[in-house]
C-alpha cells in the first residue's frame, strides 16, 4: 500500500460518515454517535496526514503553498466541528452547519486526491510512498 491508497481509504470512511450524518434528524442517539465518530475520524486523520504527508512535502519546491492551503482547510473544518458542538443538536441550524461541513470536507478531499496527489506522486519515490503509508497507518492505529 502506498500513502495515496492509505489516505484514500480513510477519506472514504469520512465520505460515508458525512452521508450518514446529513441523513439523521433532531435530538437522536444516531445523530450524536455519527457526529462523534466523524469528529474523531476527521481530527486523527488531519493529525496523521499533516505529519506523514504534508510535512515531508514542505521542503519540496511548489508543494509548500499546497501544504499551507491544506492545513488552513483543516482549521476551517475544525471550526465547523466546534460550531456543531456549540449548537443545539435538534435545532434547524445544526443540520445547516452539518451540510456546510459536508461540502467543505468533500471539496477538501477532492482537492487532495486530485491536485495534491498528482504533484506529490512526482515528489516521492515508490519506496518513500510505501514508507509514508506504514507511518501514516501506524499513527492512525495509535489514535484509534
Ligand atoms: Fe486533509
Ligand atoms: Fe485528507
Amino acid at each position: 500500500m502506498n500513502i495515496f491508497e492509505a489516505i484514500r481509504k480513510d477519506h472514504d470512511i469520512q465520505r460515508n460518515l458525512l452521508d450518514k450524518l446529513v441523513d439523521t434528524s433532531g435530538d437522536t442517539e444516531q445523530r450524536s454517535s455519527i457526529f462523534k465518530e466523524l469528529k474523531h475520524e476527521l481530527r486523527i486523520h488531519a493529525n496523521s496526514e499533516e505529519r506523514h504527508f504534508y510535512k515531508p512535502l514542505i521542503p519540496v519546491d511548489m508543494m509548500q503553498e499546497h501544504a499551507r492551503h491544506g492545513i488552513a482547510e483543516h482549521h476551517e473544518i475544525d471550526e465547523l466541528l466546534e460550531q456543531l458542538e456549540d449548537t443545539e443538536q435538534d435545532s434547524s441550524g445544526w443540520l445547516k452547519i452539518a451540510k456546510n461541513l459536508k461540502e467543505k470536507v468533500e471539496h477538501h478531499l477532492e482537492d487532495e486526491e486530485h491536485t495534491f496527489f498528482q504533484l506529490a506522486g512526482k515528489a516521492f519515490t515508490d519506496t518513500q510512498k510505501q514508507e509514508l503509508a506504514s507511518k501514516y497507518n501506524a499513527h492512525m492505529q495509535e489514535q484509534r
